[in-house]
């Protein structure tokens, strides 16, 4: 069995860390704190003091953290995964949702250290991932994928392998501007009905049975329409403000234009300045009623 070393104990990485012991494989955890890694060790998990220490002889070594700043500290810091020697043919796997100029600055380390990398960015809310069904955008050599898929079978339901390195992370971030677009023009829909003097419940089953109902749509309507939000947090706004301004990076980059992306930044951005940023992303709405002089919802 291909030894693991995985770098992030965080609400997607504890899932997939479960699957991965679960399917069978050897897992070597480090997380930042460490408390949220010991929780693995009944499962089967050995929890390691630092990345390095993780990466110790391992075949696989696979992130899932926060931003590039996290995975910046794993993967180059002091005591990080370039500190230690990973047997000779590691591949290396990056599934954090960070920039794409992260991700060709992680490359270029792992060729220059022999190493093979793949980048991994997965799409699903937590539900998912611990249910085993992510669906994982791939950027790196087949061959590598090749040899990792059994492993990355264990935690998700497709894999689609986009080309290069950087591929599967550029697929991402554009896919993500697209879903938090969905999520804020919803939440500025709703709350529109909403000061217009609508029915809420009727207005988020409008929503979600016409040819509106995305699946975005269709999910977050109903937190919003109930003001019952996911508890604990599934996907911050702040996560969401990340992922946007990487993406409108990325797009603007590439010579295109995210004109709606940024629209949707500055919305999800209201939620900041109201100490909002740390609740579930469907809490936007929220953010817009006290930005607007009303008060919040109060939770049902
Ligand atoms: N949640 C979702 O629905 C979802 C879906 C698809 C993709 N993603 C992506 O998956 C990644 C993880 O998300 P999550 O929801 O699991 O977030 P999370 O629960 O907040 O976990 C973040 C992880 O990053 C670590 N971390 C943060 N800053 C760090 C630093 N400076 N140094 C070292 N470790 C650091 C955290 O360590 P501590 O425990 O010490 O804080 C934790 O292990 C993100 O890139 C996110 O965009 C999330």
């Amino acid at each position: 069995m291909q030894k693991i070393a995985f770098m992030g104990a965080g609400i997607m990485g504890q899932a997939m860390i479960r699957n991965l012991l679960k399917a069978g494989f050897p897992v070597t955890v480090f997380n930042r704190t460490a408390e949220k890694a010991r929780v693995l060790e009944p499962f089967g998990a050995k929890v390691a003091p630092s990345p390095r220490a993780a990466a110790e002889g391992a075949d696989i070594v696979m992130s899932m953290l926060t931003d590039d700043a996290a995975c910046r500290a794993c993967w180059l810091g002091s005591q990080g995964v370039f500190d230690s020697r990973p047997t000779a043919n590691a591949i290396l796997i990056e599934c954090s949702t960070a920039s794409h100029g992260w991700i060709g600055e992680l490359a270029a380390h792992a060729a220059k250290s022999g190493l093979r990398f793949l980048d991994c960015p997965v799409a699903g809310r937590p539900d998912v991932a611990v249910a085993g069904q992510l669906n994982m955008f791939v950027g790196g050599d087949a061959a590598a994928l090749q040899t990792v898929r059994p492993v990355l079978a264990a935690f998700t339901k497709s894999i689609v392998h986009f080309g290069p390195v950087g591929s599967g992370i550029a697929f991402k971030l554009i896919y993500n501007v697209l879903g938090a677009t969905q999520v804020a023009s919803l939440a500025e829909a709703m709350f529109a009905a909403e000061a217009a003097g609508l029915d809420i419940r009727a207005v988020a089953e409008g929503f979600s049975t016409g040819a509106t109902g995305s699946p975005h749509v269709v999910r977050h309507a109903k937190y919003m329409a109930l003001n019952r939000h996911e508890n604990p947090v599934q996907f911050s706004g702040r996560n969401r403000i990340k992922d946007i301004r990487y993406g409108v990076e990325f797009s603007e980059q590439a010579g295109a234009q995210s004109v709606i992306g940024r629209a949707a930044a500055e919305v999800f951005g209201q939620m900041i300045p109201l100490g909002m940023g740390d609740l579930n992303d469907s809490e936007l709405i929220d953010a817009l009623r006290v930005a607007h002089g009303r008060p919040p919802a109060a939770k049902t």
